[in-house]
């Protein structure tokens, strides 16, 4: 068993785009800016977000926190993209999920330029990569790819089994498992909670791509020997014991389905960092792609 160390590989990815920024400083060029709105006080959106902007820092990007109330009305929101969407010195924004009821995360998802869109959520961008087109992929999935490709994992001719449909992970894993190239090249089945015998599917399945957020979902007795395992839920689960007063739990019984597992993704320290790292590299990207075009 091999643990695909997202953590390990993360740190790599992020010395390498570090690399490249003090290269475009020394030539006198604009380094990328990312910019993150969130809405609202979520705990755990507030630390994704407040990990991504430091994360920025550290490599040498700029970046900007737009931190708006729970209160906030979707014309708000969308006036501020809006700004975004013109200010030349933005490369790439975020809009932070979940947002507030108000809002309709459809319309606020249509309002990001395409061209700044580093999430790859608006629909151009996730339909060029259902078409293998270049453009920004999703951060989560491009990551798990990305951990795929750095530990040579084979997914030619395999059966990937993607556990939830979401917008954000499942939905694209799915299409971009099943592309022409590697990785890629399987056979997918997308499973979700009306699946029947999603068991007996499971157990079918050489890679196993969790993104349930239900922890303890996936057990050895699912999975069938050397199966490659991908742990994407990112649970809190109160815990007074700890300092934090909350631990984080995947989606994987890891102790036990590590002992059967080929590869595995640890949480945390797998897929999580890794969504961290594709995002700079997107913006990366479009720093790249909004120079060309001036
Ligand atoms: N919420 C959970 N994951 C993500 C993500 O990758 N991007 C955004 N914008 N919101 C999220």
């Amino acid at each position: 068993m091999e643990i695909l160390d997202g953590k390990k590989v993360s740190n790599e990815i992020k010395e390498e785009i570090k690399a490249e920024v003090a290269k475009m400083r020394e030539r006198g060029e604009k380094v990328p800016h990312l910019a993150a709105i969130i809405v609202g006080n979520d705990g755990a959106s507030l630390t994704y977000v407040g990990s991504k902007v430091r994360s920025c820092e550290r490599i040498g990007f700029e970046s900007t926190l737009i931190q708006m109330p729970s209160t906030t009305s979707e014309q708000e929101l969308l006036k501020k993209i809006k700004e975004l969407n013109v200010d030349d010195d933005i490369d790439g924004f975020i809009v932070q999920l979940p947002l507030p009821e108000q809002i309709d995360t459809q319309k606020v998802i249509m309002a990001v330029d395409p061209d700044k869109d580093v999430d790859g959520f608006h629909p151009t961008n996730f339909g060029k990569m259902a078409l293998d087109m270049s453009t920004f992929i999703p951060a989560t999935p491009f990551g798990i790819l990305e951990l795929l490709e750095r530990y040579k994992v084979d997914t030619k001719g395999k059966h990937t089994v993607v556990i939830g449909r979401s917008h954000i992970v499942g939905r694209p894993m799915s299409i971009l498992m099943g592309r022409k190239g590697w990785p890629g090249n399987s056979t997918v089945t997308l499973t979700h909670s009306h699946t029947k015998n999603i068991t007996q599917i499971i157990s079918q399945a050489d890679i196993v791509i969790s993104a349930l957020g239900v922890p303890n979902f996936l057990k050895a007795e699912m999975v069938k020997d050397d199966a490659v395992v991908i742990d994407v839920g990112i649970t809190r689960v109160p815990d007074e014991t700890k300092e934090k007063g909350y631990y984080i739990t995947g989606d994987v019984d890891f102790e036990n389905v590590c002992k059967k597992a080929s590869f595995i993704t640890p949480v945390p320290g797998g897929v999580g960092p890794m969504t961290i790292a594709m995002l700079l590299k997107n913006t990366l990207l479009a720093r790249e792609r909004h120079r060309s075009r001036n």
